[in-house]
């Protein structure tokens, strides 16, 4: 097949995923919540999303595999082309109407993430990036924060609500990012979080056990406006499977892993 995701539109992918979202995204279907697991949940809007965006890139692209957070098989082969879906990232918003939450989108290349797409569902901030062609934010490039200094820095932290019995671990994690940093956010939504690293208006984004669909898109993001995203070793991420996630600006992270071990 002669694909050249270079050619891959960012405006296009937006037009769809408007287009399917704004169907399925309502109050009304924020509360039909089913419990996949502790405090982890889904609600309509996540299936019929993902059912509706899936629906339209195996039409456009039917030679690209798909996973999605809500899919029943997640069994991909990560050695050729991989969409890699989030419909709603920060459900848990969405069902308290926090007007916070996103989609996220990614194509990933023998687990070489080439195309990212992450849209806030609440302010309209599209937020993309190509291999090689830098990163976006509606049409204008965006760049990592060029603070120096771990005091100075704004980090988020995800606090993994899926894992409540390592509870100490991400706690005294969280600690000594805190002590460490100017001060702590925690927004409900990994993939927006990462993007606010990616456009500067946040520093650095930890969480640990992230699945792919929480970050992927932000890896290419990250990486075209210039910042690192890795595991809490500093190694690089295997996109094919969850992780603990770390992501800066270039600089503060690396001071991060100097100071503290994760
Ligand atoms: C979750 C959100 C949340 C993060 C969780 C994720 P979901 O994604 O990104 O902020 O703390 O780890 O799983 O379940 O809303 O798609």
């Amino acid at each position: 097949m002669d694909f050249h995701y270079q050619e891959l539109s960012a405006q296009k992918m937006e037009e769809i995923i408007k287009q399917v979202s704004q169907k399925y995204l309502t109050r009304e279907a924020s509360l039909h919540i089913e419990e996949k697991g502790v405090s982890n949940f889904v609600t309509e809007a996540d299936k019929a999303i993902e059912k509706g965006i899936k629906e339209e890139l195996s039409r456009l692209y039917p030679w690209i595999q798909f996973l999605g957070e809500e899919g029943e098989d997640q069994n991909v082969d990560f050695s050729g082309a991989v969409w890699i879906l989030d419909p709603i990232d920060g459900t848990a918003n969405f069902i308290h109407d926090l007007r916070h939450s996103c989609l996220s989108l990614a194509l990933a290349i023998n687990k070489e993430v080439v195309f990212g797409i992450i849209y806030h569902y609440y302010t309209g901030e599209c937020f993309y990036a190509k291999k090689g062609m830098g990163a976006y934010l509606n049409g204008s490039p965006i760049h990592v924060s060029s603070v120096k200094e771990l005091k100075y820095s704004l980090a988020s932290f995800g606090t993994s609500p899926y894992y409540k019995e390592e509870a100490e671990g991400i706690c005294d994690n969280l600690k000594k990012v805190y002590l460490l940093c100017e001060d702590i956010r925690r927004f409900g939504s990994a993939a927006l979080e990462l993007s606010y690293v990616a456009c500067g208006r946040i520093d650095l984004y930890l969480e640990k056990g992230l699945k792919p669909w929480d970050y992927a898109a932000a890896i290419i993001l990250i990486q075209e406006a210039g910042g690192t995203i890795t595991d809490y070793q500093g190694h690089p991420i295997d996109v094919s499977k969850p992780c603990d996630i770390l992501a800066g600006n270039g600089v503060v992270e690396k001071k991060l892993l100097e100071a503290i071990t994760l």
